[in-house]
């Protein structure tokens, strides 16, 4: 059994196989996490992209457990000249671990550090693990070539429908017709004035295409088993 908790924002905490995975962990100043970056077990930290709101509090997540970055050639570098383990990799590069692999796809959004620095260009990622596959889409808008991303056989995806930054709710709708996941679960909305959005009625939406959905209060998970 694979236990996915949606810590708030973009935050997502995979735990159940050997490996414990967290993605773009922005919990502090983040005013809906579940979670302080304290209570973070992780092996990997996966990055999609540079901004403050997804790379977060890797550097204190990293150097408390050792957890290796995971992310771009640009990011992994950047967290690796501040002291972190990092692995480079970029979009279409597949990375193994105890218990499963990743893989990066593309996602259609920009990528830079809250310093200005460029962090290659932002990503979504399929990670498979305890016999589970996960998308992760990142930031992005719609984009035909998710039907590729499908093509693994999904058992979950995490998608924006904030808006404004990302898809919102209708171009969500139709990334799940590409991506036919047997589950969804929404992310990055509410988090902030304008991404603001109702998640019941997206998953409501989504059910009535023929999908599970659920819209996770942060820190609630849902168990892929
Ligand atoms: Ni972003
Ligand atoms: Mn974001």
């Amino acid at each position: 059994m694979v236990e996915v908790r949606f810590l708030g924002h973009a935050a997502t905490w995979i735990v159940g196989g050997p490996t414990k995975i967290v993605i773009d962990p922005f919990l502090n100043g983040n005013p809906l996490a579940a979670l302080g970056p304290g209570e973070i077990e992780a092996d990997l930290i996966v990055l999609t992209h540079a901004h403050g709101d997804h790379w977060g509090d890797t550097l204190e997540i990293a150097r408390r457990t050792g957890a290796k970055v995971v992310s771009t050639f640009e990011i992994a570098s950047y967290a690796s000249a501040k002291g972190a383990d990092a692995w480079p990799m970029n979009i279409g590069g597949s990375y193994a671990f105890e218990g499963g692999w990743l893989k990066f796809f593309p996602a259609w959004h920009s990528s830079s550090f809250p310093d200005g620095t460029y962090g290659g260009m932002p990503m979504g990622v399929v990670i498979e693990t305890g016999g589970k596959r996960i998308y992760h889409a990142g930031d992005t808008a719609l984009f035909s070539d998710m039907r590729l991303v499908g093509e693994v056989g999904l058992d979950l995806a995490l998608l924006p429908i904030g808006d404004t930054f990302t898809m919102g709710p209708d171009d969500a709708l139709r990334a799940l017709e590409l991506l036919r996941p047997k589950a969804v679960v929404p992310i990055h909305y509410n988090t902030f004035p304008p991404i603001e959005q109702d998640g019941e009625a997206f998953v409501a939406r989504a059910e009535a295409l023929g999908f599970e959905g659920r819209a996770l209060k942060p820190g609630e998970a849902i168990l892929l088993e």
